[in-house]
């Protein structure tokens, strides 16, 4: 078992855990990730390392709300331990002195652009990282990105916060003022991964995002996280999940990724009718995660 020793929402639906895993926290680069499984029963999820600290052997990993499985993590509090944690899995980020450095984050996507960004740093480059959120609560690890970044860019998709607009705005504008630009990293939702590709690919600029494939044993065995890169099939659990941006063919990745939309839409309805039914039978008891799935 794997204690949390901190849990706190840090936006909605968005909570940071901190988790004792020391020999995960002593091996762990940045770019690579876990899979946890909260229960016997439960599914097995991928997520990055935010970062981890070797001497007090914890790793952090930042979780937004989307399904069943990320739900039920979210319910999880300071003390509650998850099941399994393997990893660290995925090759480590390419670390380099290239120069200047954009490191573009779009919602939960800033918690895995974080590492590699601050490591991006260390290396001597200038990193200049624009980060993005639909609305103002949705901004994270701001103060963070600060902290490893010459400069930071905020959008918000509604205007709510810092400049209206997308990541990809603030991109175009630091190309046409004329920003000489080394390399840009972007993680966050497909289509804005695939948007920053478009508006590098036309410039010429090397820009390298991180892949969110289904994945299940992310050993490289099952081929759940088959991606098309220049034409041929990679496994995004070994030889990502980073890959050149010019060589990813995105609507493969969208098509798989949907693959299981009806099965997922039905996991989350049936959580929810069971929560429900849970609350009103035993209204002294609090819903137990585990307890729910070990019907
Ligand atoms: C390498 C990698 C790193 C990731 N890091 C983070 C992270 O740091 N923080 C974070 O919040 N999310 C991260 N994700 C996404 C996270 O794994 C999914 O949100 C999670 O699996 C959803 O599970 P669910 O049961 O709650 O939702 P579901 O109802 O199963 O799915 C909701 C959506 O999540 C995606 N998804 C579902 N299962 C998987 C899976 N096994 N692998 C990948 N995507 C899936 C699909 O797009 C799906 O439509 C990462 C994904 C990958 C591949
Ligand atoms: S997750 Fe199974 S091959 Fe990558």
């Amino acid at each position: 078992m794997f204690k949390i020793v901190h849990a706190q929402f840090i936006a909605p639906g968005i909570k940071r855990f901190i988790i004792e895993a020391p020999r995960i926290a002593r091996k762990q680069r940045p770019g690579q990730f876990v899979i946890i499984r909260i229960c016997e029963s439960g599914e097995r999820i991928p997520l990055t390392i935010e970062r981890s600290d070797p001497q007090n052997g914890t790793v952090n990993i930042v979780v937004q709300s989307m399904g069943k499985t990320t739900h039920l993590l979210n319910s999880l509090e300071t003390g509650d331990s998850l099941l399994d944690i393997v990893g660290p899995l995925g090759k480590p980020s390419e670390i380099a002195h290239f120069g200047t450095v954009v490191a573009i984050g779009g919602g939960v996507g800033t918690a895995m652009a974080y590492p590699t960004a601050a490591a991006m740093k260390q290396a001597g480059n200038h990193v200049i990282s624009i980060i993005g959120g639909r609305s103002k609560d949705l901004v994270i690890l701001e103060r963070e990105m600060r902290e490893v970044s010459d400069s930071v860019f905020v959008t918000t998709d509604d205007g709510s916060y810092a400049d209206k607009g997308l990541v990809t705005d603030k991109l175009r504008h630091l190309i046409d003022s004329g920003t000489r630009i080394d390399l840009v990293l972007a993680v966050g939702p497909i289509p804005m991964m695939r948007a920053v590709a478009e508006v590098t690919r036309k410039e010429n600029i090397r820009t390298v995002v991180s892949l969110n494939p289904i994945m299940i044993d992310g050993t490289g065995m099952c081929g759940g996280c088959r991606v098309l890169v220049d034409g041929k099939s990679e496994f995004a659990c070994v030889d990502g999940p980073e890959f050149e941006a010019s060589r990813v063919d995105f609507d493969v990745l969208v098509q798989r990724n949907s693959m299981y939309r009806d099965a997922e839409k039905r996991s989350m309805e049936n959580y929810r009718q069971e929560l429900a039914a849970k609350k009103t039978a035993a209204t002294s008891e609090p819903a137990v995660p585990c307890a729910l799935e070990a019907k």
